[in-house]
């Protein structure tokens, strides 16, 4: 019988800092070189953290579903709590289990169909202001047209007027998020340095329209069917009885509104961007997806009922998640000791599981980096194991926005992909920059071109 040893391999990096530098550059691409390197399990130090990188399916499955009563969020979430108070993000145990029950009705599939129509009258607006042959920043508009749905969703507002205020307020926090992994950054947040300062500034601008907003709602009385009439109204059934604690407070309410409003609008965009990247180097795909969309669409806009129909467009997006999942990285931190395989993992230790590394390993997906489709035919999704895919996590703790995402994603993809495909400008530059989302990190500089235009050159990134 193997013996059991306490450490998995891994590499050793500096004295006291460890991986942390070479981490810092490219989290994602460090993590696959690890996988790689050292196989399904790894040790990795950071200071003072002892973290173990997962890269099996079975051993992930166990972390987030099987065992997950062993598990807590990771530290960086739980700094999140700055900026989202207990929202269904940060919140654990008892509270996340009640609140999620509370919220979970604002994703029912009636509300679904609702926000539907929302997502593609936003998407048509979008697609009606460009111009044939006009240079875009496409993750820019991607990040505008989001967020445009989640506030027209959640709260049935606009905020077209103050998008731009609300964003940058949004990018402040994220921009706190890069921090977290920084030595000493606990030390630095106490001493209010200026950009800890910014980033309170920046909530408590963001705290101002959340506010607003449900006093408008509350006054109103109304359930406008967006999720900010479900989350007042929503009720805990557990609780009847007992007023106090059948709905929710204001605190509360803002806490997951914005929540919802942080993770609901960043990573779909950063997946459309991505979308419309990798279908611009995939002349195929691209052209098998305007074919799909012509053929159940015949150029009127799409609604909810032709979602099942949209099959080509939906597996593009599924395999535009499996190359660039925006969350890149799932962190959960041991209460107890845990085993995994051969080796014991101490309480206290981080579990990294990173979608961007499993996704790419060609146990599952062979030649990984090639961007195909097919790989979405149900009888491939059926010979691979459950965990080999995982971009919105899994166990109680599953993104609670993944079939608002999904429906969201094909939506616009449909939308806009009748009346635009997109080339990337010359000389742009595409790379990552992992925050906690995985964007590009200068942008993704396109040229719009009409989609009924027939021969498009592929334009290469320099
Ligand atoms: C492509 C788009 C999206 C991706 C890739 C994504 C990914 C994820 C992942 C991986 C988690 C789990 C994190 C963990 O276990 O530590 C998560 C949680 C969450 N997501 Fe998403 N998400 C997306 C869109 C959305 C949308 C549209 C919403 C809301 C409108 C949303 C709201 C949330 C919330 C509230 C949680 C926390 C759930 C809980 O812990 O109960 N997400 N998401």
């Amino acid at each position: 019988m193997p013996s059991i040893t306490h450490n998995p391999p891994g590499p050793q990096g500096w004295p006291w800092l460890g991986v942390l530098p070479e981490f810092r550059k490219n989290p994602p691409e460090f993590l696959l070189k690890v996988a790689r390197e050292y196989g399904d399990i790894a040790r990795l130090s950071m200071g003072s953290q002892r973290i173990y990188a997962l890269s099996d399916p079975e051993a992930i499955k166990d972390v987030l579903v099987t065992h997950q009563t062993n598990f807590k969020k990771s530290r960086m979430l739980e700094r999140a709590r700055a900026m989202l108070g207990e929202g269904l993000l940060t919140s654990e145990g008892e509270y996340h289990r009640r609140q999620r029950r509370l919220v979970q009705p604002a994703f029912h599939r009636d509300r679904l169909a609702g926000y539907s129509a929302a997502m593609v009258e936003i998407a048509a607006r979008f697609r009606d202001q460009w111009k044939p042959v006009a240079s875009l920043d496409l993750a820019q508009e991607m990040n505008r047209l989001t967020l445009a749905i989640v506030a027209k969703t959640l709260f049935s507002a606009d905020v077209s007027g103050e998008a731009d205020e609300i964003r940058a307020a949004l990018a402040q926090t994220l921009g706190l998020f890069d921090r977290v992994l920084m030595p000493f950054s606990e030390w630095v947040e106490r001493l209010r340095l200026p950009p800890y300062r910014r980033f309170e500034q920046a909530r408590d601008r963001l705290d101002q329209t959340v506010y607003r907003l449900i006093a408008e709602h509350r006054s109103s009385g109304r359930d406008t069917g967006d999720l900010l009439s479900m989350l007042l109204l929503a009720q805990d059934e557990e609780s009847a009885g007992d007023p106090a604690h059948s709905r929710m407070t204001d605190r509360q309410i803002r806490d997951e509104a914005l929540t919802l409003f942080l993770a609901g609008h960043e990573t779909t965009a950063n997946a459309l961007t991505w979308t419309w990247y990798l279908l611009s180097q995939n002349p195929e795909a691209e052209a098998k997806l305007h074919a799909e969309i012509h053929e159940v669409l015949d150029g009127r806009l799409p609604t909810w009922d032709d979602l099942p129909r949209l099959r080509y467009t939906e597996m593009v997006f599924a395999e535009a998640l499996r190359l660039y999942p925006p969350a890149w990285g799932i962190g959960r931190r041991a209460i107890e000791d845990y085993r995994v395989g051969d080796y014991a993992i101490p309480a206290g230790s981080i579990l990294l599981m990173s979608p961007y590394v499993v996704h790419r390993d060609p146990r599952w997906f062979p030649q990984p980096e090639r961007f195909d489709p097919d790989r979405w035919l149900p009888e491939s999704i059926a010979a691979r194991p459950k965990f080999s895919y995982f971009p919105f996590g899994g166990g109680t703790r599953v993104c609670i926005g993944e079939r608002f995402a999904k429906v969201e994603g094909v939506l616009v993809l449909a939308v806009i992909a009748q009346r635009w495909r997109f080339r990337l400008v010359p000389g742009h530059r595409v790379e990552t920059k992992a925050l906690i989302t995985l964007r590009p990190k200068y942008g993704m500089q396109m040229d719009a071109l009409l989609a009924t235009q027939p021969s498009v050159p592929v334009r290469r990134q320099s």
